[in-house]
Protein backbone atom coordinates (compact mmCIF):
# COMPACT_ATOMS: atom_id res chain seq x y z
CA UNK A 1 0.00 0.00 0.00
CA UNK A 2 1.13 3.59 -0.77
CA UNK A 3 1.57 6.10 2.04
CA UNK A 4 -1.65 8.42 2.43
CA UNK A 5 -3.10 11.43 4.11
CA UNK A 6 -6.22 11.00 4.95
CA UNK A 7 -8.83 13.72 6.54
CA UNK A 8 -12.40 14.18 5.58
CA UNK A 9 -13.97 16.88 7.90
CA UNK A 10 -17.55 16.95 6.19
CA UNK A 11 -20.21 15.52 8.70
CA UNK A 12 -22.91 13.95 6.78
CA UNK A 13 -26.61 14.16 7.78
CA UNK A 14 -28.45 11.43 5.95
CA UNK A 15 -32.09 10.58 5.59
CA UNK A 16 -35.62 11.59 5.14
CA UNK A 17 -36.41 14.87 6.54
CA UNK A 18 -32.69 15.81 7.50
CA UNK A 19 -33.41 19.17 6.06
CA UNK A 20 -35.14 20.59 9.00
CA UNK A 21 -31.46 19.69 10.64
CA UNK A 22 -30.02 22.85 9.08
CA UNK A 23 -31.16 24.93 12.18
CA UNK A 24 -28.77 23.34 14.03
CA UNK A 25 -26.33 22.86 11.32
CA UNK A 26 -26.30 26.85 10.30
CA UNK A 27 -24.32 29.37 12.75
CA UNK A 28 -27.45 31.08 14.53
CA UNK A 29 -25.91 34.26 13.63
CA UNK A 30 -25.03 33.54 10.05
CA UNK A 31 -25.61 35.87 6.78
CA UNK A 32 -26.82 32.79 4.49
CA UNK A 33 -26.28 32.65 0.92
CA UNK A 34 -28.21 29.75 -0.59
CA UNK A 35 -27.17 29.08 -3.62
CA UNK A 36 -29.04 26.69 -6.46
CA UNK A 37 -28.86 26.22 -10.17
CA UNK A 38 -31.97 26.76 -12.51
CA UNK A 39 -35.25 25.59 -11.35
CA UNK A 40 -35.66 22.78 -10.40
CA UNK A 41 -35.15 23.64 -6.26
CA UNK A 42 -37.23 26.38 -6.71
CA UNK A 43 -40.09 23.69 -8.41
CA UNK A 44 -40.09 20.88 -6.24
CA UNK A 45 -40.39 23.46 -3.01
CA UNK A 46 -36.88 22.29 -1.54
CA UNK A 47 -35.59 25.26 -1.38
CA UNK A 48 -38.59 26.96 0.67
CA UNK A 49 -37.70 24.09 2.89
CA UNK A 50 -34.46 24.70 2.89
CA UNK A 51 -35.09 28.97 3.78
CA UNK A 52 -38.00 27.53 6.14
CA UNK A 53 -35.33 25.61 8.73
CA UNK A 54 -33.00 28.59 8.74
CA UNK A 55 -35.39 31.22 11.10
CA UNK A 56 -33.36 34.16 12.65
CA UNK A 57 -31.20 34.50 10.08
CA UNK A 58 -30.36 36.94 7.20
CA UNK A 59 -30.67 35.05 4.20
CA UNK A 60 -29.81 35.83 0.61
CA UNK A 61 -30.54 34.07 -2.65
CA UNK A 62 -28.72 33.10 -5.79
CA UNK A 63 -29.98 30.86 -8.57
CA UNK A 64 -28.92 30.34 -12.13
CA UNK A 65 -25.47 28.61 -11.33
CA UNK A 66 -25.86 26.04 -14.77
CA UNK A 67 -24.83 22.61 -15.18
CA UNK A 68 -20.66 22.52 -15.43
CA UNK A 69 -20.68 25.71 -13.55
CA UNK A 70 -19.63 28.85 -15.43
CA UNK A 71 -16.53 31.12 -14.21
CA UNK A 72 -18.74 34.19 -15.48
CA UNK A 73 -22.03 33.25 -13.58
CA UNK A 74 -20.57 32.58 -10.31
CA UNK A 75 -18.16 35.92 -10.19
CA UNK A 76 -21.66 37.76 -9.94
CA UNK A 77 -22.08 35.52 -6.77
CA UNK A 78 -18.60 36.93 -5.72
CA UNK A 79 -19.66 40.20 -5.98
CA UNK A 80 -23.37 39.80 -4.29
CA UNK A 81 -21.63 38.12 -0.95
CA UNK A 82 -18.80 41.05 -0.78
CA UNK A 83 -21.81 43.60 -1.29
CA UNK A 84 -23.90 42.12 1.28
CA UNK A 85 -21.06 41.32 3.83
CA UNK A 86 -22.59 37.58 3.61
CA UNK A 87 -20.28 34.92 5.56
CA UNK A 88 -22.11 31.32 4.83
CA UNK A 89 -22.67 29.82 1.82
CA UNK A 90 -25.32 27.14 1.44
CA UNK A 91 -25.50 25.10 -1.86
CA UNK A 92 -28.26 23.31 -2.62
CA UNK A 93 -28.27 21.06 -6.11
CA UNK A 94 -26.30 18.90 -7.76
CA UNK A 95 -22.33 18.79 -8.02
CA UNK A 96 -23.04 21.78 -10.39
CA UNK A 97 -23.55 24.08 -7.36
CA UNK A 98 -21.73 22.74 -5.06
CA UNK A 99 -18.60 22.86 -7.04
CA UNK A 100 -19.81 26.13 -8.03
CA UNK A 101 -20.19 27.31 -4.41
CA UNK A 102 -16.50 26.09 -3.69
CA UNK A 103 -15.23 28.18 -6.50
CA UNK A 104 -17.52 31.29 -4.75
CA UNK A 105 -16.32 30.17 -1.10
CA UNK A 106 -12.38 30.22 -2.54
CA UNK A 107 -12.82 33.54 -4.64
CA UNK A 108 -14.22 36.07 -2.18
CA UNK A 109 -10.92 36.65 -0.34
CA UNK A 110 -8.58 35.44 -2.58
CA UNK A 111 -5.47 37.19 -2.73
CA UNK A 112 -2.86 35.35 -5.08
CA UNK A 113 -4.61 37.16 -8.17
CA UNK A 114 -7.29 39.99 -8.51
CA UNK A 115 -8.97 37.40 -10.68
CA UNK A 116 -9.84 34.05 -9.37
CA UNK A 117 -9.76 32.28 -12.51
CA UNK A 118 -6.00 32.11 -11.29
CA UNK A 119 -7.18 29.48 -9.14
CA UNK A 120 -8.41 26.81 -11.81
CA UNK A 121 -5.08 27.96 -13.12
CA UNK A 122 -3.04 26.40 -10.39
CA UNK A 123 -5.11 23.67 -9.67
CA UNK A 124 -6.36 25.54 -6.43
CA UNK A 125 -2.72 25.28 -4.67
CA UNK A 126 -2.72 29.57 -3.63
CA UNK A 127 -5.90 29.13 -1.81
CA UNK A 128 -5.50 30.54 1.81
CA UNK A 129 -8.96 30.16 3.21
CA UNK A 130 -12.43 29.79 2.40
CA UNK A 131 -16.02 30.80 3.70
CA UNK A 132 -17.59 28.46 4.92
CA UNK A 133 -20.29 26.34 3.73
CA UNK A 134 -22.57 23.52 3.35
CA UNK A 135 -25.00 21.65 1.25
CA UNK A 136 -27.90 19.91 0.85
CA UNK A 137 -27.60 17.48 -1.99
CA UNK A 138 -30.51 16.41 -4.49
CA UNK A 139 -28.55 15.04 -7.01
CA UNK A 140 -26.02 11.69 -6.31
CA UNK A 141 -23.40 11.52 -8.80
CA UNK A 142 -20.21 13.41 -7.94
CA UNK A 143 -19.42 13.07 -4.49
CA UNK A 144 -18.72 16.62 -4.31
CA UNK A 145 -21.01 16.66 -1.11
CA UNK A 146 -17.80 15.10 0.93
CA UNK A 147 -14.57 16.44 -1.13
CA UNK A 148 -12.70 18.95 -1.34
CA UNK A 149 -12.41 19.07 -5.42
CA UNK A 150 -14.72 21.45 -7.62
CA UNK A 151 -14.63 21.63 -11.57
CA UNK A 152 -15.01 25.18 -13.34
CA UNK A 153 -15.80 25.89 -16.83
CA UNK A 154 -14.92 29.24 -18.77
CA UNK A 155 -16.52 29.81 -21.15
CA UNK A 156 -15.21 32.31 -23.18
CA UNK A 157 -11.75 30.24 -22.95
CA UNK A 158 -13.76 26.75 -23.89
CA UNK A 159 -11.83 25.60 -20.67
CA UNK A 160 -12.85 23.04 -17.76
CA UNK A 161 -10.23 22.58 -14.92
CA UNK A 162 -10.69 21.15 -11.71
CA UNK A 163 -9.35 22.42 -8.16
CA UNK A 164 -9.14 21.10 -4.94
CA UNK A 165 -8.27 22.56 -1.62
CA UNK A 166 -8.86 21.66 1.99
CA UNK A 167 -10.61 24.85 2.79
CA UNK A 168 -13.17 24.18 0.66
CA UNK A 169 -14.52 20.57 2.27
CA UNK A 170 -18.31 21.68 2.72
CA UNK A 171 -18.79 21.69 6.62
CA UNK A 172 -22.11 19.41 7.06
CA UNK A 173 -23.73 18.10 3.79
CA UNK A 174 -27.60 17.14 4.04
CA UNK A 175 -28.31 13.83 2.21
CA UNK A 176 -32.17 13.10 1.77
CA UNK A 177 -32.91 10.30 -0.37
CA UNK A 178 -36.73 12.04 -1.37
CA UNK A 179 -35.15 14.84 -2.78
CA UNK A 180 -33.78 13.01 -5.80
CA UNK A 181 -37.50 11.55 -6.76
CA UNK A 182 -38.16 14.62 -9.35
CA UNK A 183 -34.71 13.32 -10.96
CA UNK A 184 -35.14 12.85 -14.67
CA UNK A 185 -34.12 10.02 -15.92
CA UNK A 186 -31.35 11.24 -17.41
CA UNK A 187 -29.71 12.21 -14.83
CA UNK A 188 -30.28 9.35 -12.39
CA UNK A 189 -28.20 7.50 -15.40
CA UNK A 190 -25.71 9.99 -15.50
CA UNK A 191 -25.36 10.24 -11.55
CA UNK A 192 -24.67 5.76 -11.64
CA UNK A 193 -22.06 6.52 -14.05
CA UNK A 194 -20.58 9.20 -12.74
CA UNK A 195 -20.03 7.32 -9.13
CA UNK A 196 -18.82 3.99 -11.19
CA UNK A 197 -16.39 5.37 -13.20
CA UNK A 198 -15.14 7.35 -9.78
CA UNK A 199 -14.80 4.43 -8.48
CA UNK A 200 -13.00 2.59 -11.54
CA UNK A 201 -10.55 5.16 -11.96
CA UNK A 202 -9.24 4.59 -8.18
CA UNK A 203 -9.65 1.27 -8.40
CA UNK A 204 -8.60 0.08 -12.27
CA UNK A 205 -5.09 0.76 -11.81
CA UNK A 206 -1.77 -1.67 -10.71
CA UNK A 207 -2.05 -3.84 -8.04
CA UNK A 208 -0.74 -1.88 -4.83
CA UNK A 209 -1.36 -4.62 -2.36
CA UNK A 210 -4.71 -2.89 -0.88
CA UNK A 211 -7.37 -5.33 -0.52
CA UNK A 212 -9.49 -3.28 2.12
CA UNK A 213 -9.82 -0.26 -0.60
CA UNK A 214 -10.08 -3.10 -3.81
CA UNK A 215 -13.05 -4.86 -1.69
CA UNK A 216 -14.74 -1.49 -1.14
CA UNK A 217 -14.24 -0.66 -4.95
CA UNK A 218 -15.59 -3.63 -5.64
CA UNK A 219 -18.91 -3.64 -3.17
CA UNK A 220 -19.27 -0.03 -4.48
CA UNK A 221 -19.17 -1.09 -7.88
CA UNK A 222 -21.26 -4.13 -7.50
CA UNK A 223 -23.84 -1.67 -5.57
CA UNK A 224 -24.20 0.64 -8.17
CA UNK A 225 -24.85 -2.12 -10.83
CA UNK A 226 -27.57 -3.13 -8.68
CA UNK A 227 -29.32 0.04 -7.99
CA UNK A 228 -28.44 1.73 -11.03
CA UNK A 229 -31.71 0.35 -13.26
CA UNK A 230 -33.82 -0.15 -10.14
CA UNK A 231 -33.26 4.04 -9.42
CA UNK A 232 -34.77 3.91 -12.96
CA UNK A 233 -37.35 1.12 -12.81
CA UNK A 234 -38.92 2.15 -9.47
CA UNK A 235 -38.33 6.17 -9.14
CA UNK A 236 -39.75 6.75 -5.63
CA UNK A 237 -38.18 4.02 -4.07
CA UNK A 238 -36.43 5.07 -0.91
CA UNK A 239 -34.21 2.43 0.03
CA UNK A 240 -33.10 2.28 -3.37
CA UNK A 241 -32.11 6.15 -3.58
CA UNK A 242 -30.46 6.20 -0.44
CA UNK A 243 -28.23 3.43 -1.55
CA UNK A 244 -27.47 4.69 -5.01
CA UNK A 245 -26.77 8.55 -2.84
CA UNK A 246 -24.67 7.05 -0.25
CA UNK A 247 -22.69 4.60 -3.29
CA UNK A 248 -22.25 7.87 -5.16
CA UNK A 249 -20.76 9.67 -1.87
CA UNK A 250 -18.61 6.99 -0.94
CA UNK A 251 -17.47 7.17 -4.13
CA UNK A 252 -15.66 10.01 -4.33
CA UNK A 253 -15.29 11.00 -0.62
CA UNK A 254 -11.13 9.95 -0.55
CA UNK A 255 -11.60 6.23 1.16
CA UNK A 256 -11.12 4.64 -1.43
CA UNK A 257 -8.41 6.30 -2.98
CA UNK A 258 -6.32 6.58 0.27
CA UNK A 259 -2.77 4.44 -0.38
CA UNK A 260 -3.72 3.30 -4.21
CA UNK A 261 -2.36 4.60 -7.50
CA UNK A 262 -5.18 6.88 -8.92
CA UNK A 263 -5.86 7.45 -12.91
CA UNK A 264 -8.48 10.20 -13.59
CA UNK A 265 -7.25 9.88 -17.40
CA UNK A 266 -10.69 9.38 -18.48
CA UNK A 267 -12.02 12.32 -16.90
CA UNK A 268 -9.47 14.82 -18.11
CA UNK A 269 -10.34 14.10 -21.73
CA UNK A 270 -14.05 13.81 -20.70
CA UNK A 271 -13.39 17.39 -19.61
CA UNK A 272 -12.51 18.70 -22.54
CA UNK A 273 -15.28 16.98 -24.20
CA UNK A 274 -18.12 19.09 -22.11
CA UNK A 275 -16.35 22.01 -22.71
CA UNK A 276 -16.00 22.05 -26.47
CA UNK A 277 -19.17 20.09 -27.24
CA UNK A 278 -21.45 20.42 -23.80
CA UNK A 279 -22.10 17.30 -23.13
CA UNK A 280 -23.20 16.07 -19.70
CA UNK A 281 -20.24 14.61 -17.30
CA UNK A 282 -21.39 11.37 -17.51
CA UNK A 283 -21.82 10.97 -21.00
CA UNK A 284 -18.13 11.95 -21.95
CA UNK A 285 -16.71 9.48 -19.35
CA UNK A 286 -19.25 6.51 -20.74
CA UNK A 287 -17.97 7.60 -23.81
CA UNK A 288 -13.90 7.25 -22.90
CA UNK A 289 -14.06 4.80 -20.33
CA UNK A 290 -14.77 1.64 -22.78
CA UNK A 291 -11.78 3.13 -25.55
CA UNK A 292 -9.63 3.43 -22.71
CA UNK A 293 -9.66 0.09 -21.02
CA UNK A 294 -9.05 -1.20 -24.11
CA UNK A 295 -6.12 0.35 -25.00
CA UNK A 296 -4.44 0.21 -21.97
CA UNK A 297 -5.04 -3.02 -21.21
CA UNK A 298 -1.26 -4.18 -20.55
CA UNK A 299 -0.80 -1.27 -18.33
CA UNK A 300 -4.46 -2.26 -16.41
CA UNK A 301 -3.97 -6.26 -17.13
CA UNK A 302 -3.99 -7.65 -13.32
CA UNK A 303 -6.85 -5.36 -12.42
CA UNK A 304 -8.82 -5.47 -15.43
CA UNK A 305 -9.06 -9.54 -14.87
CA UNK A 306 -9.46 -9.20 -11.07
CA UNK A 307 -12.39 -6.74 -12.07
CA UNK A 308 -13.40 -8.99 -14.64
CA UNK A 309 -13.75 -11.82 -12.00
CA UNK A 310 -14.84 -10.07 -9.23
CA UNK A 311 -17.08 -7.47 -10.18
CA UNK A 312 -18.66 -9.02 -13.57
CA UNK A 313 -18.06 -12.81 -12.64
CA UNK A 314 -16.40 -13.57 -15.19
CA UNK A 315 -14.65 -17.02 -15.13
CA UNK A 316 -14.11 -18.42 -18.24
CA UNK A 317 -11.72 -17.73 -21.71
CA UNK A 318 -8.45 -16.76 -21.88
CA UNK A 319 -6.78 -13.62 -20.51
CA UNK A 320 -7.90 -11.38 -23.23
CA UNK A 321 -10.89 -12.64 -23.52
CA UNK A 322 -12.42 -12.14 -20.18
CA UNK A 323 -10.91 -8.17 -20.34
CA UNK A 324 -13.07 -8.41 -23.63
CA UNK A 325 -15.61 -9.56 -21.69
CA UNK A 326 -15.34 -7.09 -18.75
CA UNK A 327 -14.87 -4.36 -21.04
CA UNK A 328 -18.32 -5.26 -22.74
CA UNK A 329 -20.11 -5.48 -19.67
CA UNK A 330 -18.80 -2.02 -18.83
CA UNK A 331 -20.41 -0.81 -22.07
CA UNK A 332 -23.55 -2.55 -21.51
CA UNK A 333 -24.28 -1.48 -18.42
CA UNK A 334 -23.93 1.85 -19.02
CA UNK A 335 -26.17 1.61 -22.49
CA UNK A 336 -28.60 0.08 -20.40
CA UNK A 337 -29.14 3.26 -18.45
CA UNK A 338 -29.56 4.79 -21.55
CA UNK A 339 -26.06 6.87 -21.45
CA UNK A 340 -24.77 6.04 -25.40
CA UNK A 341 -21.28 5.18 -25.15
CA UNK A 342 -19.35 6.69 -29.07
CA UNK A 343 -18.84 9.99 -29.89
CA UNK A 344 -20.49 9.77 -32.76
CA UNK A 345 -23.95 9.19 -30.77
CA UNK A 346 -23.76 13.03 -30.01
CA UNK A 347 -23.03 13.58 -33.19
CA UNK A 348 -19.47 13.95 -32.79
CA UNK A 349 -16.85 13.29 -35.87
CA UNK A 350 -13.06 12.41 -36.61
CA UNK A 351 -13.11 16.17 -37.42
CA UNK A 352 -13.07 17.11 -33.64
CA UNK A 353 -9.98 14.26 -32.21
CA UNK A 354 -7.23 17.04 -33.44
CA UNK A 355 -9.28 19.98 -31.82
CA UNK A 356 -9.49 18.05 -28.60
CA UNK A 357 -5.80 16.93 -28.51
CA UNK A 358 -4.54 20.65 -28.99
CA UNK A 359 -7.27 21.56 -25.83
CA UNK A 360 -5.63 18.57 -23.86
CA UNK A 361 -2.23 20.56 -24.66
CA UNK A 362 -3.33 24.08 -24.11
CA UNK A 363 -4.76 22.86 -20.40
CA UNK A 364 -1.14 20.71 -19.91
CA UNK A 365 -3.35 17.39 -19.86
CA UNK A 366 -0.05 15.60 -21.69
CA UNK A 367 1.36 13.01 -19.27
CA UNK A 368 -2.70 11.33 -17.33
CA UNK A 369 -2.78 8.36 -15.83
CA UNK A 370 -1.62 6.48 -13.07
CA UNK A 371 1.80 5.76 -14.31
CA UNK A 372 1.59 9.04 -16.12
CA UNK A 373 1.95 7.87 -19.36
CA UNK A 374 -0.90 8.34 -20.94
CA UNK A 375 0.72 11.13 -23.43
CA UNK A 376 -1.60 12.98 -26.42
CA UNK A 377 -0.70 10.79 -28.95
CA UNK A 378 -2.74 8.08 -26.58
CA UNK A 379 -5.18 10.22 -25.90
CA UNK A 380 -5.73 11.05 -29.56
CA UNK A 381 -6.12 7.40 -29.72
CA UNK A 382 -8.46 6.85 -27.45
CA UNK A 383 -10.84 9.53 -29.05
CA UNK A 384 -10.65 7.59 -32.17
CA UNK A 385 -11.45 4.27 -30.99
CA UNK A 386 -14.37 6.07 -29.14
CA UNK A 387 -15.66 7.61 -32.56
O1 LIG B 1 -30.40 23.51 -12.52
P1 LIG B 1 -31.59 22.80 -12.01
O2 LIG B 1 -32.88 23.31 -12.52
O3 LIG B 1 -31.58 22.66 -10.51
O4 LIG B 1 -31.54 21.29 -12.62
C1 LIG B 1 -30.46 20.41 -12.38
C2 LIG B 1 -29.52 20.30 -13.59
O5 LIG B 1 -30.16 20.68 -14.78
C3 LIG B 1 -31.03 19.03 -12.26
N1 LIG B 1 -31.39 18.65 -10.89
C4 LIG B 1 -30.59 18.59 -9.81
N2 LIG B 1 -31.27 18.11 -8.75
C5 LIG B 1 -32.54 17.89 -9.17
C6 LIG B 1 -32.63 18.24 -10.54
N3 LIG B 1 -33.77 18.12 -11.26
C7 LIG B 1 -34.85 17.64 -10.61
N4 LIG B 1 -34.83 17.26 -9.31
C8 LIG B 1 -33.71 17.35 -8.57
N5 LIG B 1 -33.69 16.92 -7.30
O6 LIG B 1 -30.00 18.18 -12.71
C9 LIG B 1 -29.24 18.82 -13.72
C10 LIG B 1 -27.78 18.48 -13.60
O7 LIG B 1 -27.25 18.97 -12.39
P2 LIG B 1 -25.68 18.99 -12.14
O8 LIG B 1 -25.45 19.55 -10.78
O9 LIG B 1 -24.98 19.61 -13.28
O10 LIG B 1 -25.31 17.43 -12.16
P3 LIG B 1 -24.18 16.62 -11.42
O11 LIG B 1 -24.50 16.45 -9.98
O12 LIG B 1 -24.01 15.41 -12.24
O13 LIG B 1 -22.88 17.54 -11.48
C11 LIG B 1 -22.07 17.58 -12.62
C12 LIG B 1 -20.91 18.52 -12.40
O14 LIG B 1 -20.04 18.06 -11.35
C13 LIG B 1 -18.70 17.98 -11.83
C14 LIG B 1 -18.92 17.71 -13.30
O15 LIG B 1 -17.77 17.95 -14.05
C15 LIG B 1 -20.04 18.64 -13.63
O16 LIG B 1 -19.59 19.95 -13.82
N6 LIG B 1 -17.94 16.97 -11.09
C16 LIG B 1 -17.55 17.26 -9.85
C17 LIG B 1 -16.75 16.42 -9.10
C18 LIG B 1 -16.31 16.74 -7.73
N7 LIG B 1 -16.56 17.96 -7.24
O17 LIG B 1 -15.72 15.92 -7.07
C19 LIG B 1 -16.29 15.14 -9.62
C20 LIG B 1 -16.97 14.71 -10.88
O18 LIG B 1 -16.09 13.91 -11.59
C21 LIG B 1 -17.42 15.80 -11.76
O19 LIG B 1 -16.34 16.22 -12.58
ZN1 LIG C 1 -17.03 12.46 -12.52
Amino acid sequence: MLNFDYYNPTRIVFGEGSIARLDELVPTDARVLVLYGGSSAERNGTLAEVEAALPGRIVKRFGGIEPNPAYETLIEAVALIRAEKLDFLLAVGGGSVIDGTKFIAAAVNYAASDDPWHILETFGTHIAEALPMGAVLTLPATGSEMNNFSVVSRKSLHAKLPFASPHVFPRFSVLDPVKTYTLPARQIANGAVDAFVHVVEQYLTYPANAPVQDRYAEGLLQTLIEVGPQALATPQDYDVRANLMWAATQALNGLIGAGVPQDWATHMIGHEITAMFGLDHAQTLAVVLPAMLDLRREAKRDKLLQYATRVWNIHTGSDDERIDAAIAHTRAFFESLGVKTRLGDYGIGADAVPHLVAQLEAHGMTTLGERQDVDLALSRRVLEAAL
